[in-house]
């Protein structure tokens, strides 16, 4: 799945065209747990993500709030800078499309196309979604709306340059067919390789009735269309075509994107890749969306639920820990306020938090503040101390196949565990009668777990793992306030 010891994993890149919403959080989320944990695993990582700052859809939206598309462009992309910075993401990177190292790869791969004979002019009529960016025959329509956006579409006809997709479409299908990681999950592979089973058309890859984009080399009258910019931002990102980063990562080994974004990534783009003899990612991995109540996000409802202000509510970690347990990879799922507060004060507070805080107050209580050494075989007839010994593995063994949920369960089954341990064991008892060597066993099973679920919580709350390793001193324990605070639930619905 990697290249050597090198692993190079992207997001989509967003529209800067409003604020972000939950569903960009989740993206990124799911792409810093991937790329910590492959640093875990001492792969040497690049992560990029960034922002999709051509195109009509920016370019209308920055009119309508007055500005030139350039600073509503920069004024949108500051919170999805701030956005990376409150959920902890560990990107490496941040391409912008509007920077000059993307505007010049950009072009230069243009160019390489069209001397090579697969980008040629032509008219272009149909239909354009601008909220897509996507065009669109009659058939792809309900009632003359987009499916993504159910909303009216334009029509369109203009002079342009199309690039020559057809001629790619059985070695594409060959790739994908030959490949069985290409696409995940295998659902999504399915429906690429049915739509395949279509003639392809070719792809418009300029627009001429706005201006907002990258000047085509060969025709400064004409944009690039902006699904040809924005896809390249995975190479123009790691410095194609000679930086030393660009020749150590490339091929990416994931580009992670959204269900909605599927065709342009597994077909459109590699593509683009063969036609300008650039190698192909090794795979593409697609997760499903995040509803509200049911309901897709629309621009109110997602502005009501900002995952940055969630995040200063709630606290980064809670959030990170709720997305990634409460939906399964490659499903959809919903996102509500009161299901994050559910989780909080079950998960987080009650089992978690309280582990640590009772096991810290019962290392001051009878060891004086540090845990004892034990080595004795009856530790593996305790379930707690199994289920911990095992966990690295366990948790692995999940991550690596993308099931965070379950990689979750299997650290709460740990925890829960050792909290049954406790009442199991009523260590309050073992004190009164004097049986030391019982609670040293106890504490110390509990301290051993409580260390493998710090380990393998990492890449899911990097901040809660630190904090405790700064409570669990060797040698000296430094209890703190409990780990999260309780949330008044009496308003819950
Ligand atoms: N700019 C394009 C991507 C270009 S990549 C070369 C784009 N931008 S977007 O802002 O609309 O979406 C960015 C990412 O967020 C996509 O992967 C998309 O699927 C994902 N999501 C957008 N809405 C989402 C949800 N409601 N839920 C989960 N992810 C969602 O598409």
């Amino acid at each position: 799945m990697e290249k050597e010891n090198r692993f190079y994993i992207t997001t989509a890149i967003d529209y800067p065209s409003g604020k972000p919403h939950i569903g960009h959080a989740y993206e990124k989320i799911i792409a810093d747990v991937i790329a910590r944990w492959q640093r875990k695993r001492s792969r040497e990582v690049f992560f990029l993500t960034g922002t999709d700052e051509h195109g009509q859809k920016i370019e209308r939206y920055a009119a309508n709030a007055d500005k030139s598309p350039q600073e509503f462009a920069n004024e949108m992309t500051e919170k999805f800078l701030d956005l990376c910075q409150v959920l902890n993401v560990s990107n490496d990177d941040f391409i912008r499309t509007t920077q000059k190292r993307h505007i010049d790869v950009a072009q230069t791969i243009f160019k390489k196309v069209f001397d090579k004979g697969d980008i040629y002019k032509d008219t272009y009529k149909g239909f354009y979604c601008v909220d897509c960016e996507s065009f669109y025959l009659e058939r792809d329509l309900t009632d003359g709306n987009c499916l993504v956006h159910g909303k009216k579409v334009d029509w369109m006809e203009e002079e342009g340059y199309f690039f020559r997709m057809s001629k790619y479409q059985q070695k594409i299908l060959d790739h994908i067919k030959a490949n069985d990681d290409f696409i995940w999950p295998e659902s999504r592979r399915n429906e690429v390789i049915s739509r395949l089973q279509e003639p392809l058309r070719d792809l418009n890859v300029s627009r001429s009735n706005f201006t907002w984009g990258i000047p085509l080399p060969n025709d400064k009258g004409q944009v690039i269309y902006v699904w040809f910019d924005a896809l390249i931002n995975y190479v123009s990102g790691a410095g194609y075509p000679d930086s030393e980063r660009f020749k150590r990562f490339w091929p990416a080994a994931v580009h992670l994107v959204g269900k909605d974004i599927l065709w342009f990534h597994t077909v459109v783009w590699p593509a683009i890749l063969m036609a300008a003899d650039i190698e192909l990612p090794q795979s593409v991995c697609v997760h499903g969306f995040i509803n509200l109540k049911g309901e897709k996000i629309s621009k109110s409802t997602g502005s009501m639920v900002d995952p940055i202000e969630l995040a200063k509510k709630y606290g980064t970690d809670s959030l990170r820990y709720f997305l990634m347990r409460e939906i399964s990879f490659g499903e959809d799922g919903n996102f509500s306020e009161d299901a994050l507060i559910r989780r909080i004060n079950s998960d987080l507070a009650n089992d978690l938090g309280n582990l640590v805080h009772r096991t810290l107050t019962m290392i001051e209580k009878y060891f004086q503040g540090s845990v004892p050494e034990i080595k004795t075989d009856k530790l593996k007839c305790i379930k707690a101390y199994v289920l911990a010994a095992g966990l690295t593995e366990a948790v692995d063994k999940e991550i690596s196949v993308y099931n965070f949920s379950q990689a979750l369960a299997k650290i709460w089954e740990a925890i829960n565990a050792a909290n049954k341990l406790v009442e199991e064991t009523k260590p309050w008892n073992l004190s009164k009668e004097g049986k030391i060597d019982e609670l040293g066993v106890f504490i110390f099973v509990m301290s051993y777990v409580i260390d493998k679920v710090r380990e393998n919580i990492d890449c899911f709350m990097p901040q809660t793992a630190v904090k405790i390793v700064q409570q669990f001193q060797p040698g000296k324990i430094k209890k703190d306030k409990p780990l999260f605070p309780r949330i008044q639930d009496d308003k819950l619905n």
